[in-house]
Parts: structure tokens; C-alpha cells; sequence
């Protein structure tokens, strides 16, 4: 049942998303490296990029920026998530991922880091809802491409303000919406509250993509049905497992050798992408996720987040290899950051 509705199409504005499950937008994780690694496997509706700064998009250059980088054949399955201050400055920003041929825009409402928050972006923007409304009306007004909100519960855990911005928000013209129902200064300690992604699916009329904690297929399935959201976003349990799209939607069934070959084609593809010093930085950020899929997987990723360079990491991951390692049961959480 799961099964067929995650391939059933999506409207979403004026495109079709073929898949439910989504690759939520994760900054230093969600890179060109990694999306590529996942679209080997497919499974997925779209993937969403690391935040970028809608600053700095309009004079950005794809062949130098870290973030704002991709390749042309995701194009048709891939938003671009922007974070600013102000109407303005998002409108524009919109305008070149809209002339670059990306699927969407994504209006980020959901950062709570200080560094984000401090400058009036991501989520600090919900304590202001009519400038955030303001935003998602401008960007609309700029471009004719689906454009994506994600946002969370807010500042304090009562739905009401959510389920005030969502309308906000679908009235504004955003085209869909992605809900994490935590509060803004908690990051992932205590488990988000699915029972709001309801509430706030039932308040609009768009496409709601449910977010927070689905790390298998099971729980993918309870928050379709506790939800009735439209679809998933998957982000931290996608970066351990990223073949997880076409294993729910049924088109993978995963061999012993998926996570050795996995991660070597990570290394390759980190160093495809990025100079040997990003590439060894970016990989330490997927490591600890890799990891958590074993019992032993704290010396692994100890020994993984000390190599010096991808000739160390592929060393550490063929002796790792080398005796088939036991699988936790379920990945283990205390590597998720
Ligand atoms: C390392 C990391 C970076 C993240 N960066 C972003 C981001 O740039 N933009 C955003 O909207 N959410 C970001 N998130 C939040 C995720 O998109 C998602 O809402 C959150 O991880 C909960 O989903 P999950 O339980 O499936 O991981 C980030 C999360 C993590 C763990």
C-alpha cells in the first residue's frame, strides 16, 4: 500500500513529482557529491540542495561555489533551498535557480542555528509572519517555478502558529510545503510531533511533505497514515543509507555489499566533485551517519574521521570490510547529529 502510494505523481504547482519520498535539504551533507551517489540508486521524487545564501546566488559561480553546484541531469528533480533576510533579495535569488532550469525553489524557515537566525534568516523569520508571508509572496510574484516552503512548529510548542502560517503561506502562493513539527531552538533532542504535520496538512489545500525522524520503512508508513501528509522528506537516516529511496519504493532490494560499495563510491565521487581537502572535510560530515549502521561502528568512524586523505578512508573501509561487519539492528541515533 505504502509502496504504490510513494510512486503515485504529486501536482506540485505546475509540475509533476513522480516519487513521495524526498531528500530533505541538509547543509554540508546534501552536496552535488552525495545527490549524485543517491540518483545511482533513484527511487526518489526530488532531492533538495544545502542551503545557500540568496545573497550571494545571483553573482554565484557554479564552478567555484561549494553549495551552489550541480549537474545538469538533476535539474528536473532538483530544488534549490535559499535562505535571506528580505523579499527582495529571495526574489532574486529565485529568478537565477528559475533561469539555471531547477525544478523549484525552497524558501528556508526551518535553521535554527545561531549563525543563521542571529542575521534574520531561516527560522527566525517564523516570529515574524507577515515577513515571512512577504518572502514567499515575493519569490511567487518573481518566478513561475513550484516554489517550496519548509518551515517548523515555530518558537513554542503550540501548532496554532504553524497552522497560521501554512495558510499564510499557501496564500502567499507557495506551491508546497514541508513540515518539521519541532520548536526552533530544539535540534533533535526530543522527537518531533507528527501529530502536528496533521494539522497542518488538514489546514491547507498544496501538497504538505512530512518530516522528523522516519529512519525506516515503517515509520515512513505510520507517518503517511498518522499524518495524511503527501509525502516524505528524508534527511538524516537518507545520508546513512542512501539507496533508502529506491529500497521503500520498491525498486532495490539491498545486498551485503551495498554499504562497502557505497561508501567507496563516496570517496570517488567527493573527489569527482571537490578539491581532496573539501572532498576529506565532506566526507568526515557523511561518516558518522555511515557508521551508525553497524555494531561496531564507533571504531570505524573514529578510525574514518582520523584519515588524513580518500587513500586512508578507502584503506579503513576495506579492513573494516574485509570480515563481514555485523549491522545494528537499527542504525544506531547517537551518531546522528
Ligand atoms: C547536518 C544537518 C544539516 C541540515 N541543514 C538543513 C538546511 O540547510 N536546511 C533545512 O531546511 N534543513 C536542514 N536540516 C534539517 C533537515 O532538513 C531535517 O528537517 C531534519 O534533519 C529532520 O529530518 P530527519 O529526522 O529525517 O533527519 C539539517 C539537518 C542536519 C542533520
Amino acid at each position: 500500500m505504502t509502496n504504490n502510494y510513494l510512486n503515485s505523481p504529486l501536482s506540485v504547482g505546475n509540475k509533476t513529482v513522480e516519487k513521495r519520498l524526498v531528500l530533505a535539504p541538509m547543509t554540508q551533507l546534501g552536496h552535488i557529491a552525495f545527490r549524485e551517489l543517491v540518483s545511482t540508486f533513484g527511487g526518489y521524487g526530488l532531492l533538495f540542495t544545502e542551503m545557500c545564501s540568496a545573497k550571494r546566488i545571483p553573482n554565484e559561480n557554479r564552478e567555484i561555489s561549494p553549495y551552489f553546484k550541480w549537474r545538469d541531469e538533476e535539474l528536473s528533480r532538483l530544488v534549490c533551498q535559499i535562505a535571506g533576510p528580505a523579499p527582495e533579495i529571495m526574489a532574486n535569488a529565485a529568478r537565477r535557480i528559475e533561469a539555471e532550469g531547477f525544478f523549484g525553489v525552497d524558501i528556508n524557515f526551518g535553521c535554527s542555528v545561531a549563525s543563521i537566525c542571529n542575521q534574520n534568516w531561516g527560522a527566525a523569520l517564523l516570529k515574524n509572519p507577515e515577513l515571512a508571508a512577504g518572502i514567499v509572496a515575493e519569490v511567487r510574484k518573481a518566478v513561475s517555478i513550484p516554489v517550496f516552503v519548509k518551515f517548523r512548529t515555530g518558537w513554542k510548542d503550540d501548532p496554532c502558529p504553524a497552522v497560521d502560517l501554512a495558510k499564510r503561506f499557501e496564500d502567499a502562493g507557495a506551491d508546497a510545503l514541508t513540515f518539521h513539527p519541532r520548536v526552533a531552538p530544539d535540534r533533535r533532542s526530543r522527537p518531533p510531533r507528527w501529530e502536528y504535520i496533521r494539522m497542518v496538512s488538514e489546514s491547507v489545500s498544496i501538497p504538505v511533505f512530512g518530516n522528523g525522524n522516519v529512519f525506516c520503512y515503517n515509520d515512513c508508513q505510520d507517518m503517511l497514515q498518522q499524518t495524511g501528509c503527501d509525502g516524505v522528506a528524508i534527511g538524516r537516516m537518507a545520508i546513512a543509507r542512501p539507496w533508502l529511496f529506491a529500497e521503500w519504493t520498491g525498486s532495490l532490494a539491498p545486498g551485503p555489499d551495498i554499504y562497502l560499495d557505497t561508501a567507496i563510491r563516496m570517496t570517488e565521487l567527493l573527489l569527482k566533485h571537490y578539491n581532496p581537502e573539501r572532498a576529506i572535510r565532506r566526507f568526515r560530515k557523511f561518516a558518522p551517519y555511515f557508521s551508525a549502521n553497524f555494531r561496531f561502528g564507533h571504531t570505524l568512524c573514529s578510525q574514518l574521521m582520523n584519515a588524513k586523505n580518500m587513500k586512508s578512508v578507502r584503506n579503513v573501509l576495506y579492513d573494516f570490510f574485509e570480515k563481514a561487519p555485523d549491522l545494528a539492528s537499527k542504525p544506531n541515533m547517537n551518531f546522528f547529529i
